[in-house]
């Protein structure tokens, strides 16, 4: 039977883009680290306010008009995000309900960068089994929430105020993180191919929970009473703790083995895939693991200068602009691959 193939796609940012020169204004860092070190130029934020449900149900809005199909046509979402509007309950209820589709089954999944290929196969099975035939799979950030300052305004360049030392030396301390985050939805409909061989061929997942202490948020944890409280937003716990060069070493060895062993197990040699959709960590990243794999930069697509890294966001997006601009093609080979915070890794083949 044929497997799930894309039929829709729309992204959304929020607001007016923030340069690396803005982010020199709250903390010690310059444009040229930025972009040598990520491939970064700017990103969005979300506005006090906005959550990632909201940033959802444009980019989904946009997804199921360029699908040519009714909200009403949808009979499952899939939500991916690691900054849910709420700690619960998960935003897929409330896109569904702001889509105007209430009651239809929303699914919550919390695989952070690597979302999309865990999506993928879930939405393949659920529509193998009959559960569902047209699914909606977001991914959506907000990030804005555990950015290191307080002084948006500042940023925004509305206020030329003083910043405290105290105020700037904090958001350093956390520039790792803060640089290359940025917030962003990115939607696909997906239904099951029509074509024999087509669709989605295979998927190769893996999940490693002694690496959660490489990037997590620590306060807010339901292990202590009560699991918020004053002094962990005094001592930052609200702010991801991230080990970035660690996480870059698991990314550049994990990812090209994973890739590898799914063509393999297809029978697919790395030179037949027409696209390699990365996640968009670092543009560091993914050269590292196109270099493993000997695969020409033109084949690995990169959007992370104009949004950086927008987690579960990132593969939806890069998709959407793909399609957009037709560079993807019907009866392309994809091949999908991400890793993040779990640590979760994955990667998915499919003849779009
Ligand atoms: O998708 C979610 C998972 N996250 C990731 O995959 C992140 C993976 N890791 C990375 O992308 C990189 O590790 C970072 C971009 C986070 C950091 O880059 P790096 O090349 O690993 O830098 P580093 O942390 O080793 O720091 C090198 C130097 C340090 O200075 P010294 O000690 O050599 O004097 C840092 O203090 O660069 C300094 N530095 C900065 N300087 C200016 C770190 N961040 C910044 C900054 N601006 N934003």
């Amino acid at each position: 039977m044929p497997g799930i193939t894309i039929i829709g796609s729309g992204r959304h940012v929020p607001g007016e883009p923030v340069t690396n020169e803005a982010l020199a204004r709250v903390m010690d860092t310059d444009d040229a680290w930025i972009r040598q070190r990520t491939g970064i130029q700017q990103r969005h934020f979300a506005p006090e306010g906005v959550g990632a449900s909201d940033l959802a149900v444009e980019a989904a809005r946009k997804a199921i008009a360029s699908a040519g199909i009714e909200p009403g046509e949808i009979d499952y979402i899939i939500f991916a995000t690691m900054t849910p509007d709420y700690a619960f309950p998960g935003p897929g209820g409330l896109l569904g309900s702001k889509l105007g589709i209430p009651g239809v089954p929303a699914l919550d999944i919390r695989q952070q960068c690597a979302a999309m290929p865990f999506a993928f196969q879930v939405a393949d099975g659920l529509i193998a089994s009959g559960a569902a035939s047209t699914i909606l799979v977001v991914g959506a950030e907000a990030h804005a929430g555990f950015m290191p300052w307080e002084d948006w305004d500042v940023l925004a360049g509305t206020s030329e105020a003083e910043i405290p030392a105290a105020a700037r030396d904090r958001a350093t301390r956390h520039r790792g993180l803060a640089v290359i985050f940025g917030d962003g939805a990115g939607a696909l409909v997906l239904r099951k191919h029509e074509t024999p061989g087509h669709g989605l061929l295979g998927v190769q997942l893996h999940s490693d929970g002694a690496g959660a202490r490489l990037i997590h948020i620590d306060g807010g944890g339901f292990r202590r009473r009560p699991h918020w409280a004053p002094w962990m937003v005094e001592q930052d716990m609200h702010i991801p703790r991230m080990e970035g060069r660690e996480l870059f070493k698991q990314a550049v060895t994990r990812l090209p083995r994973v890739v590898r062993e799914l063509c393999a197990r297809h029978d697919v040699a790395l030179d037949q895939v027409d696209w390699f959709v990365a996640h968009q960590a670092n543009d560091r990243i993914n050269d590292a693991v196109r270099q493993q794999l000997g695969v020409p930069a033109e084949r690995v697509p990169s959007n992370i200068a104009r949004y950086g890294n927008t987690s579960g966001a990132t593969i939806p997006i890069l998709v959407d602009e793909l399609r957009q601009d037709g560079r993807l093609q019907p009866g392309q080979l994809v091949c999908f691959l991400a890793l993040g915070a779990g640590l979760h890794w994955g990667s998915a083949l499919m003849r779009v």
